[in-house]
């Protein structure tokens, strides 16, 4: 196809071979299929400010480190440069937070780079080589949503142990290949422990998971994920190795968060000796 105006200095500068079809419009960003020596890859090429939509909220932005101070200030007086900045943050917020997650583990496309508004990555592929499907384009068996649902918490929780939040997760940004659900859509990440709507956020995020994978498997409406990660990432016993049980003890009469802990880590023996016991079982 015609190559995109704001792909063009990409191919001249050797990073794109071609251009070889549009993928999808979506209200931030236009995504481009194309070929990258032998690879074929995926192009974001972010809209402008002004054709956005509500990303660029501040409760997003909260907390977002500039480091420079000519920048940040610039930022603050709104200036045309200062938008500029602006733009460059949000636009780089999304490789960082790429580069970051694929580092912890977390199951995202692998970035390569992102040069003048326009975001590299890995293409997520289905068995036969397609784009792969969104997770709201994809119909399972009960025992599916509940390994594919575990599965996202746990992608939930390496994200936060390295300080990130999605803030935007639902099942129309979590794509599906052979091996499972692959987080995509970053560029409203928030910084955990400098945002104080992370809480919130995760809180959201968590329960659009579980509330999608209910139409599944309805048991999982009555879990508590998103009260035991919070919970557990405030005590700073949040770890990879986390192994969650969906429960959540709320006591009201308990006001000492020790007490609380404690009721976690009791419910999550018996989790534990459970599943050894299936482990044992089985074997
Ligand atoms: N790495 C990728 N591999 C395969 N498909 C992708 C990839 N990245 C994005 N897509 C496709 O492009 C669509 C839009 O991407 P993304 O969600 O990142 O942008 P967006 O502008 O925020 O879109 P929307 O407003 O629809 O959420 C995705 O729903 C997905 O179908
Ligand atoms: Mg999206």
């Amino acid at each position: 196809m015609k190559i995109p105006k704001r792909i063009q200095p990409l191919v001249d500068d050797g990073l794109v071979d071609k251009v070889l079809r549009q993928l999808m419009s979506g209200k931030e960003a236009t995504v481009y299929v194309v070929q990258c020596g032998e690879h074929i890859r995926c192009a974001k090429v972010y809209k402008e400010a002004s054709k956005r939509s509500f990303k660029q909220a501040v409760l997003y932005n909260e907390g977002r480190k500039v480091r420079n101070g000519r920048r940040a200030r610039a930022m603050e007086k709104g200036s045309k440069f200062g938008r500029k900045q602006q733009e460059d943050v949000w636009q780089h917020a999304e490789v960082e937070a790429l580069y970051k997650l694929a580092d912890a583990g977390v199951r995202v496309p692998q970035p390569h780079g992102c040069f003048g508004g326009v975001l590299l990555m890995d293409l997520i592929t289905d068995e036969e080589g397609f784009a792969a499907p969104r997770l709201n384009d994809v119909s399972m068996s009960p025992e599916q949503a509940v390994e594919d649902h575990l599965d996202i918490m746990q992608h939930i929780v390496r994200m936060l142990t390295v300080g990130i939040v999605h803030g935007d997760l639902s099942e129309f940004n979590v794509l599906v290949d052979e091996w499972g659900p692959v987080i995509i859509d970053l560029p409203q990440a928030v910084d955990a422990a400098a945002n104080n709507n992370a809480k919130s956020m995760l809180l959201r995020d968590v329960n659009n998971m579980t509330s999608y994978f209910s139409q599944f498997a309805p048991e999982l409406e009555k879990t508590q994920y998103a009260k035991e990660i919070w919970a557990l990432y405030e005590m700073g016993e949040l770890t990879a190795e986390t192994i969650l049980t969906g429960k959540f003890i709320e006591d009201k009469t308990v006001t000492d968060v020790g007490d609380i802990m404690d009721e976690i880590e009791a419910a999550r023996t018996e989790h534990e000796e459970n599943q050894q016991r299936l482990i044992e079982f089985e074997v």
